[in-house]
């Protein structure tokens, strides 16, 4: 099978190519910094430089690589998370034009090249339904990701269209907070998940190659959380 996971140069999409190349799988990576390939080149992927929220680029892309199986997103930025009354609306904007609109932008163009019975996997985020404080913007993105999949797993059959939706994963996703600061949050968060930890990126891999590989899963979004969301009474 060829598997095709835009931002697969770091953190979860990486470890989903790992795990994909493992299992035998040709992997493509694209992602739009080519200092970042040699990671994915190191696991035996390829690579491609692509901006997704180009749009006539990733259709370029998709019509260049040919036929594939299984298309995975994972590409976002960091953009709209904050408080509701400091968040600055140009940050929230943002933050659906750097995740919202690539995911989109790829499912789109890939329709002409990717195998009927292939599937297509967004990666949402749990805070689109966890209702917790500060993370209003980044749940209006990511509920909008995962209005998407029902009906485009009903419109696109046989295609399978899932999402898989993660909690907080240690991956570059949060290097904008500094190491010191972020290993604290991610003890002070690590408690308020069921299991007890944050998330690894490979948990999340084995959650996207599951959606890819079941071939009876379709039209579901699938919490990878550690249990975030759940109360804690
Ligand atoms: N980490 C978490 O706690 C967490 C929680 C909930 C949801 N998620 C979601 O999980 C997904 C994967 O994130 P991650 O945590 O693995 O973060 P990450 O390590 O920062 O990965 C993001 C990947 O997307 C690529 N990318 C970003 N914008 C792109 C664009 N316009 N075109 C092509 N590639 C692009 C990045 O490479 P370049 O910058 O080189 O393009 C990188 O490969 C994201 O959708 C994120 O929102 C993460």
């Amino acid at each position: 099978m060829k598997y095709i996971i835009v931002g697969g140069t770091s953190g979860i999409g990486l470890a989903t190519a790992k795990m994909a190349v493992e299992a035998g799988h040709s992997v493509l990576v694209a992602g739009r910094d080519p200092s970042k390939f040699s990671a994915a080149q190191s696991i035996g992927a390829t690579t491609a430089q692509l901006d997704a929220s180009n749009i006539a680029a990733t259709q370029h892309f998709f019509s260049a690589e040919g036929d594939f199986d299984h298309l995975v997103l994972c590409a976002s930025g960091s953009a709209g998370a904050g408080h509701f009354r400091e968040l600055a609306l140009e940050d929230l904007r943002k933050g659906f034009e750097v995740k919202l609109w690539p995911q989109v932008t790829c499912a789109k163009a890939a329709l002409p090249t990717l195998k009927v019975e292939g599937s297509i996997t967004f990666i949402s985020a749990i805070s689109s339904r966890a209702m917790k404080p500060g993370t209003a913007g980044l749940a209006a993105i990511n509920a909008a990701l995962e209005a998407l999949v029902p009906i485009l797993a009903s419109e696109l059959r046989p295609t399978r269209v899932n999402a898989v939706a993660p909690g907080v994963v240690d991956t570059p996703w949060w290097s904008r907070v500094p190491e010191a600061a972020r290993k604290e949050l991610f003890e002070q968060l690590a408690s308020g998940v069921a299991v007890g930890r944050v998330g690894k990126p490979e948990d999340l891999a084995s959650a996207i190659i599951s959606l890819t590989t079941n071939t009876f899963i379709t039209g579901t979004i699938l919490d990878c959380d550690g249990g975030w969301k759940l109360k804690n009474s």
